[in-house]
């Protein structure tokens, strides 16, 4: 069977990646999502970070609109008199409207950045950008969140219905030392299950006794070697996908079924 049919009997995967910052959270997203779209995944990629980087690692140079700048269509849809909101609004046209999508058909939504006003907290944006991270979980495409702290100021239950977190580490302690507090929000967001991959490996004794001991608590997904390749596909804006070894990547794409399937 070719890797079409085969995505043609699988269930679409919703994932969110988390992780310490610079752990390569972004480069994970952009092969995997490049990976399940050549598989014949409709894709979605959302980037949920402030500092937005996910569309140029896929590909897409041009600006996308955040979604949580469209101040007047957040008013229009969500503002109801006398200061109350509607819980849920119309969303269905954003995806299409404010997106970019790369030559391999990925699309990109880039979410802004999300008000922190304490836990949960029900203002009109929140309730937007909840309401569309609702649609894409139960659209019938791959979805794949780019977090970087994460999206727990959007409520509790926002990604419930997500399948897997994987919380990407590097095979060191203050990397390491993120995978409690990643679990944490696992479980404040309401996303079951979480596996880890560990990214920059390099072979040597420590950082095996390191992903030995990771594997004793947390099912890892895969281990991926660092390659300087990623670093100068970086540096001068080329997507990881189109010069470095995606090997490590599709033995994580292949594992991610068997996890997610019930
Ligand atoms: N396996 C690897 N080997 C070497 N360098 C890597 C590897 N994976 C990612 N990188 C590089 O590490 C840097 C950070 O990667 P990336 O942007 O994916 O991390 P991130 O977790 O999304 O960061 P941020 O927290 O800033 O969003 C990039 O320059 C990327 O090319
Ligand atoms: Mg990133």
């Amino acid at each position: 069977m070719d890797e079409k049919e085969k995505g043609k009997k699988r269930k679409p995967v919703k994932l969110a990646i988390s992780g310490k910052g610079g752990v390569g959270k972004t480069t994970l997203a952009a092969i995997l999502a490049y990976l399940l779209a050549k598989d014949g995944f409709r894709v979605t990629a959302i980037d949920c970070d402030s500092s937005i980087n996910l569309p140029s690692a896929l590909g897409i140079n041009e600006d996308i609109t955040p979604l949580s700048s469209l101040r007047h269509i957040i008013e229009e849809r969500v503002k109801l008199p006398f200061g109350a909101f509607r819980y849920n609004p119309k969303v269905d046209d954003i995806f299409e409207k404010y997106s970019a999508v790369n030559n391999a058909g990925v699309r990109v939504v880039v979410l802004g950045t999300i008000e922190k006003g304490g836990e949960g907290c029900f203002c009109p944006e929140n309730a937007f950008l909840r309401a569309v991270l609702r649609h894409a979980i139960f659209s019938d495409d791959v979805l794949i969140l780019d977090m970087e702290a994460g999206i727990e100021h959007l409520g509790r239950g926002t990604a419930k219905g997500v399948d897997l977190l994987i919380a990407v580490v590097e095979p060191g302690m203050r990397s390491v030392e993120t995978l409690g507090r990643i679990e944490k929000l696992s479980r404040d967001i309401e996303i079951e299950r979480i596996a880890v991959v560990v990214n920059k490996y390099i072979e040597c004794d420590t950082a095996r006794k390191i992903v030995k001991r990771v594997s004793e608590s947390y099912d890892v997904l895969g281990v991926i070697p660092y390659d300087r390749c990623f670093v100068e596909a970086d540096m001068v804006n080329i997507p990881p996908y189109e010069v470095c070894d995606l090997k490590p990547f599709k033995k994580i794409k292949e594992r991610l079924f068997d996890i997610c399937t019930p």
